[in-house]
């Protein structure tokens, strides 16, 4: 009788199973008792040919006793594999010096972005953007450049390739400028805004040029006789002087921009050497930073201001320069590289 013959099988199988040391040992009894062609085995596939009635109760036995044996099988085999564990290569040295872990952080160009914005915003100034691929029309028509101005060809500007039916021309701007008229087109005046951005030129590029950089675009429009050069100059000053830290003297010098009249060049002081010259202003004692002048009546115009109701000042300057000034960098191509050795140093 199966159901007489089943007992017997599974206490010679726990009684086996005792005397097991090794994980060898467990691989042959796994086979005698839990195996294809063990007995338990032949036996479960003989149920089919019993009278219903036993087939039922031996089926049932025969089950729970497999279940029962796999049971303690498991439970040796996890007690052998632990049991040949060799604990002291998982033991933890603490006194072992720990695996550096590099904390990621923010790039040194944005870090200064968010400077050189807190500054402007304790002076009042509002943060505005605009698109980094820009229309031809802010990036040069509204700033009143002419037609055929060289820096609207090829040498200057990355031009996007487009259908022959479409009106505008589009571009990766090469300024934050066009941001003034954007800006304009839904302010009006008392206004005070800067513009942080991304630039892209067709550049050879060099140890001060880079092809793409950041510009911040500065404005201030109010009424005729309320903002004028020397607003912009205090501006200036008491800009850079926050941004280094020390007291920085603005310097003009005439210069041209479609968009402003008068323009200027605008410098500073030198910082290393506070204008006594030295070999980072090639003993000039000043420094160049970035273009300004006032706005030309022509971009009010074209931002929908009526013409001589206003007067304010823009000014745009790079934040790749400031950032070489102001951690010694001497090459700017160092700065968008994504050379981890040189970011890590920030
Ligand atoms: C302009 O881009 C004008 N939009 C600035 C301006 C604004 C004038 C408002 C008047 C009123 P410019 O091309 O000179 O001007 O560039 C301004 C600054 O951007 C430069 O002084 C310099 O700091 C930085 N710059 C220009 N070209 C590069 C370059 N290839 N790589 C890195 N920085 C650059």
């Amino acid at each position: 009788m199966l159901s007489e013959r089943i007992p017997v099988i599974k206490e010679e199988g726990e009684k086996a199973l005792h005397g097991i040391k090794t994980a060898a040992e467990l691989e042959v009894w796994e086979v005698k008792y839990l195996g294809r062609k063990s007995e338990l085995n032949t036996l479960l596939k003989g149920l089919k040919d019993l009278p219903p009635e036993e087939k039922k109760i031996a089926g049932s036995l025969a089950n729970k006793t497999k279940s029962e044996l796999l049971i303690a099988f498991e439970a040796l085999k996890k007690e052998i594999s632990e049991s040949n564990t060799d604990w002291t290569k998982e033991a933890i040295d603490v006194t072992a010096p720990g695996i550096s872990v590099h904390a990621g952080h923010l790039h040194p160009i944005s870090r200064l972005m968010h400077e050189v914005e807190d500054i402007f915003v304790s002076m009042g100034f509002a943060i505005s953007d605009g698109p980094e691929v820009e229309s031809e029309h802010y990036n040069f028509d509204a700033l009143n450049f002419p037609k055929d101005h060289p820096s609207r060809d090829m040498q200057d500007t990355f031009w996007i390739k487009q259908e022959k039916k479409s009106k505008d021309r589009f571009l990766p701007r090469t300024h934050t400028s066009g941001v003034q008229v954007r800006f304009m087109e839904t302010h009006k005046p008392p206004l005070r805004v800067v513009v942080p951005g991304r630039v892209f030129r067709n550049e050879s590029t060099d140890a001060s040029h880079e092809h793409t950089f950041h510009q911040f675009e500065c404005l201030m429009v109010d009424v005729e006789g309320k903002v004028n050069v020397a607003t912009f100059k205090y501006v200036a000053e008491t800009f850079f002087g926050k941004f280094f830290g020390k007291k920085v003297n603005i310097r003009l010098r005439p210069s041209f921009f479609p968009f402003t009249e008068p323009s200027f060049e605008f410098d500073i002081s030198c910082i290393l050497c506070d204008g006594n010259g030295c070999s980072a202003c090639k003993q000039s004692g000043w420094l160049e930073i970035g273009g300004a002048g006032m706005v030309n009546q022509k971009v009010f115009e074209a931002a929908g201001y009526k013409r001589g109701a206003y007067q304010g000042f823009a000014w745009g300057f790079g934040l790749a320069r400031l950032a070489m000034m102001k951690y010694k960098i001497t090459d700017i191509r160092l700065l968008l590289s994504g050379d981890l050795r040189f970011i890590r140093q920030f």
